[in-house]
């Protein structure tokens, strides 16, 4: 089975944080983040909640699609920072627009959610289960920062990006997935500790952040980049040269200038927009979809590669046709 793009949109945080920004709260500077990871500013919520970010996105791609709400049959939300455990963010999606047609649920896969869940809505085509499908990446990570911790709080920010698909016959669509949770110590956000009548609480418990083991992360995904998207083009029978564009998840400059140095990827064929956004998880291959449909700078039939990688640890490549 394979699917179509009908229409994106993406949404943000108005409040913009520069690396001189960060430095004032904390020990960094701009030619420290900007040399060893590309980015220069990220946005960070002054007051939007996930739930507004995700729901704009949303609107902006059903509107771009040109179709009506309650055409979706699907609406996924890949996200590890929502307002809520229950109603999903895909449930509070389907109330804000009015897709009362559609069966809602959030995925987690960190970094590479957007790809799980596009996998998840092809599944759903394949079953004949759905035709149509709103898929979204967002993420308001800065509620899990520790924002004392300089190797982790300048290298993330807040945002949206989504997608409508709609399921097609004879169109390319390959992927590559895998999981290890063997190395989720590498990414990890703990929730807060259980409160019930039969556990002792410990009251002095510190409150939980998101910790990283940035090296790790970076040998992790360098390798793991390459490895996945050559897989997705080993199963189509293509090379690098048959596809028009390389969207990748947007964490660290150096790991996508890398990514293509080991394909052979000439760099004009990978858009980057990290040195806006910084790494906002599930919602950076959307935001950056989303950019480049804006820009225009895709066609009918042009074959594109997306690539996630991120906590878990998870990772997937898909290679699609437009
Ligand atoms: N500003 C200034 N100095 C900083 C800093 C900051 N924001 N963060 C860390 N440092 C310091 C460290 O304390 C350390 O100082 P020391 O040598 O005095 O101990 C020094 O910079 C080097 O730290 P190190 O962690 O070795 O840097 P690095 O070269 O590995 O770069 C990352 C750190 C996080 C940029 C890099 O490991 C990375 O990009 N990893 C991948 C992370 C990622 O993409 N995660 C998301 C995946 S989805």
């Amino acid at each position: 089975m394979a699917m179509t793009i009908l229409g994106t949109g993406s949404s943000f945080p108005e409040n913009t944080v520069t690396n001189d920004d960060l430095s004032k709260i904390m020990d960094t500077s701009d030619e420290w983040i900007r040399e060893r990871t590309g980015i220069e500013r990220r946005h960070i919520t002054s007051g939007e909640d996930h739930s507004d970010l995700v729901c704009k996105a949303a609107e902006h791609a059903v509107k771009q699609a040109g179709i009506q709400p309650e055409e979706l049959d699907l609406i996924i939300v890949a996200t590890l920072s929502g307002d809520y455990s229950v109603p999903s963010a895909a449930c509070i999606v389907q109330d804000r627009i009015g897709a009362a047609n559609a069966v809602c649920f959030d995925v987690n896969a960190a970094c590479s959610g957007f790809i799980y869940a596009l996998n998840i809505a092809n599944g759903y085509f394949s079953a004949g289960m759905a035709e149509t499908a709103l898929i979204i990446g967002g993420e308001v990570l800065s509620r899990i920062m520790d924002w004392t911790d300089r190797s982790t709080s300048v290298l993330f920010g807040d945002g949206a990006g989504a997608a409508v698909i709609r399921k097609a016959e004879n169109k390319l669509y390959e992927t590559s997935q895998g999981s290890d949770g063997n190395r989720g110590n590498a990414l990890i956000y703990k929730r807060e500790q259980i409160r019930n009548p039969y556990i002792q609480v410990k009251e002095d418990e510190e409150e939980n952040h998101l910790s990283m083991d940035g090296q790790m992360v970076y040998r992790f995904a360098v390798k793991v980049i390459p490895k996945c998207i050559e897989e997705v083009l080993e199963k189509a029978g293509l090379t690098v040269d048959d596809v028009d564009c390389f969207l990748l998840h947007q964490a660290n400059r150096r790991i996508v200038e890398s990514a293509a140095k080991r394909l052979h990827i000439p760099l004009d064929k990978i858009p980057m927009n990290l040195q806006e956004f910084g790494n906002t998880s599930a919602a950076s291959i959307p935001i950056l979809l989303d950019e480049v449909y804006q820009s225009k700078r895709l066609k009918k039939g042009d074959k594109i590669v997306l690539c996630g990688f991120g906590g878990g640890l998870t990772w997937g490549a898909i290679l699609m046709e437009l």
